[in-house]
């Protein structure tokens, strides 16, 4: 079995022969135009030799051919990234060269257009699509835009390194302040991308520093390199822009939006992108927040700001994601009136309608930033009309941070699957998703660098494809996503696919047992996120506070005495968070300020739950690496040693994490555990 860090056509054409029930073969069908066309015709010759067949058509070739009884319209209607897909076993079909061989079975894909054959023989060979024999199935995805966002800088940034939140190496594509020479790894990794449906990638960090914001002019030949990659995988690619770049790059005075000399300006560079890269997709820009320049200098607003630059890219047919995180990060600590959480609402909410249609409000899943338990941002249902994309984080930057087994898809799902309000109300998926005329979908920021695992730690990687299977379906469930990975990473051996399950499907779970309790967040070490620190952002100006002292814990977020942020909610859920009563345990001190000795609906007091999940967890912790060392041998030697080291780092860890917040919580509160466990 090769590593999963092998994960390229010579794999996928290995995989092809030993995991296909059909053992299928690939058989040429003509080529197709276009650069996915020539991808396609790659792919179609791996694998020679294997019995059975696997035929690609896109729909003209399939409308011309013998397959008279295919869904033509049904698929013409799902639009060019479906695919439909049938097995057959008999080999007796017309005008398979197989015909007369009944041991061959054979499978048959039509792509709606070039990306959905891409996407039909990448389900075929990862085993991501049943195929059910005779009938024909329809597959097409939930959400038009599918998203991965790289925090990559050009040079190694003194404080966030290369990759800003990266545990996984330095950039795949920068290398000393340059575009890497080779980047193979590059076009091994776009396979990744679209092998799990993602259909557009931003190439540099949100946060934009001088060398990165050249990549829109002067060294756009880097991007037109990384384009002409990402194009033969039907994935385009995005620039993250820094919204001063008239005065930084063109030397103008200002970056006032309304500015008629800021207006030409992002035309005349617009212009000179597409001329480069007539696909191009468009920008990301994260305006007035953390630093970075904004509309508000000017006394504009975000509408303002985005549709300045959605003007220019507008006739070329370009997307401006245009993030809504945005808060006041000089908050003083005293200042008990101003919510970090409620800031999006605040700036977004009112904006609604103001956005031009190619405009994508990109809002990060919860009202904060990545933590381990957030409620879920208000912001995503309070906007009716405008485009929305949901940003979910798959760098484990406040979860583990790729040293720690932290599989994130149930995360993920819980937050997509939350309904808006009452009884039939669409969920935060369905509202990301849109409609045809306004299309949105999902966001996420990568977690992939250089590192020969792809993720640094290798069990991360269920996690970018998880991301990917819930781009594409977010009613999928999150244990499936996670069988279907460990088949088409790890084949089918049932020891080691257990184990992996077993290490794999509560570890989010576990990670927040000895970690973050009840929807508290931020206590990590400031600066790099890992590791325990109470206090650490307690007295800070970044408006992350948990308000503990000697009484009590959490923060009143309700109506009633507290910010008001309950309150941005519809109905039920307004209701459901202002009240402790109803409140869910997970969230309480997120929406609460309580006594340590409230009672939760587990039974327990507050305090008592804080001493026991994390000493709990602790020990769930211990049993990791026993499981996992019954593996070596059956998965590759490097993987497993990788793995095994920090496993042993997730123990130190988590065994911080117990003894830090078991002792400040005891310290503060003077309530004896109960269980009489040691406190430091
Ligand atoms: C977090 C993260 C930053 C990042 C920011 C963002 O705050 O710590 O590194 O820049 O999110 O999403 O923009």
């Amino acid at each position: 079995m090769k590593t999963p860090s092998s994960t390229d056509l010579a794999w996928l054409g290995e995989h092809a022969a030993a995991h296909l029930p059909a053992q299928v073969r690939l058989r040429a069908d003509g080529p197709l135009t276009g650069t996915i066309g020539s991808e396609i015709d790659r792919l179609r010759s791996l694998a020679p030799g294997v019995p059975g067949s696997l035929t690609l058509l896109d729909l003209p070739q399939a409308r011309a051919s013998t397959l008279d009884d295919a869904p033509f319209e049904e698929l013409a209607a799902a639009g060019e990234e479906a695919y439909a897909l049938r097995s057959r076993g008999d080999g007796s079909d017309r005008g398979d060269d197989s015909a007369g061989d009944a041991s061959s079975a054979r499978l048959e894909v039509i792509g709606g257009g070039a990306r959905g054959l891409l996407y039909g023989f990448y389900a075929v060979v990862l085993g991501l699509a049943p195929a059910p024999s005779g009938a024909w199935t329809i597959h097409s995805p939930g959400n038009s835009i599918r998203m991965l966002d790289h925090w990559d800088n050009m040079i190694v940034h003194p404080a966030m390194g290369q990759v800003e939140r990266g545990y996984a190496g330095g950039s795949l594509f920068y290398e000393d302040g340059e575009l890497r020479e080779d980047l193979t790894r590059v076009e091994h990794y776009s396979r990744l991308l679209a092998s799990v449906g993602i259909n557009r990638v931003a190439i540099n960090n949100v946060n934009v520093h001088a060398r990165e914001a050249t990549l829109l002019t002067e060294r756009l030949g880097s991007v037109v390199r990384l384009a002409e990659i990402f194009r033969a995988q039907g994935i385009a690619v995005f620039l993250s822009v820094s919204f001063a770049s008239p005065i930084t790059l063109g030397g103008l005075a200002t970056s006032d939006p309304l500015d008629e000399g800021v207006q030409a300006w992002w035309r005349r560079v617009a212009d000179a992108v597409y001329a480069a890269i007539p696909d191009f997709g468009g920008f990301v820009v994260k305006a007035d927040s953390e630093g970075q320049p904004g509309p508000f200098a000017y006394g504009r607003d975000h509408a303002d700001g985005a549709n300045l630059l959605a003007r220019a890219l507008a006739p070329h047919g370009g997307e401006v994601f245009w993030r809504a995180f945005v808060y006041d990060h000089r908050q003083d600590w005293r200042d008990r009136s101003t919510d970090r959480a409620r800031a999006a609402y605040d700036h977004f909410a009112p904006l609604d309608r103001r956005f031009d249609d190619n405009v994508i409000v990109q809002v990060k899943h919860g009202p904060l930033d990545f933590q381990t338990r957030e409620a879920v941002s208000p912001v995503i249902g309070a906007m009716p009309t405008t485009r929305l994309a949901v940003e979910l984080q798959v760098t484990q930057e406040y979860t583990g941070q790729q040293k720690h087994v932290c599989y994130l898809a149930p995360w993920w799902s819980e937050n997509l699957r939350f309904p808006s309000g009452e009884d039939d109300a669409p969920t935060m998926a369905q509202i990301a998703a849109g409609s045809a005329e306004r299309p949105g979908g999902m966001v996420a920021v990568s977690n992939v660098g250089d590192d020969e695992f792809w993720t640094g730690h290798p069990l991360a990687q269920s996690n970018l494809f998880a991301l990917g299977r819930l781009a594409w379906d977010w009613t999928a469930d999150a244990d499936s996503i996670l069988d279907e990975w460990i088949s088409a990473t790890f084949g089918v051996d049932q020891a080691v696919r257990s184990t992996l399950r077993e290490l794999l499907a509560e570890s989010w779970l576990l990670y927040e047992s000895y970690t973050a309790p009840l929807g508290v967040g931020f206590m990590v070490r400031p600066g790099h996120h890992y590791g325990p620190d109470v206090d650490g952002y307690e007295y800070t100006p970044w408006g992350t506070y948990h308000f503990a002292d000697r009484d009590g814990i959490g923060v009143d977020r309700t109506v009633a005495t507290g910010t008001g942020y309950a309150g941005l909610y519809p109905e039920p859920w307004a209701s459901v968070y202002e009240s402790v009563d109803t409140c869910p345990d997970e969230l309480l001190l997120f929406f609460h300020h309580v006594p340590y000795t409230q009672r939760l609906h587990s039974g327990k007091t507050v305090i008592q739950h804080i001493y026991d999940s994390r000493a709990d967890g602790y020990e769930r912790v211990l049993q990791l690496r026993p499981r996992w060392q019954q593996l070596a041998g059956l998965v590759p030697g490097p993987l497993h040693e990788r793995v095994t080291t920090l496993l042993i780092e997730q123990e130190r860890s988590a065994g911080e994490w117990r003894d830090q917040l078991r002792t400040y919580f005891h310290r503060a509160s003077g309530i004896a555990d109960e269980t009489g466990r040691p406190i430091y």
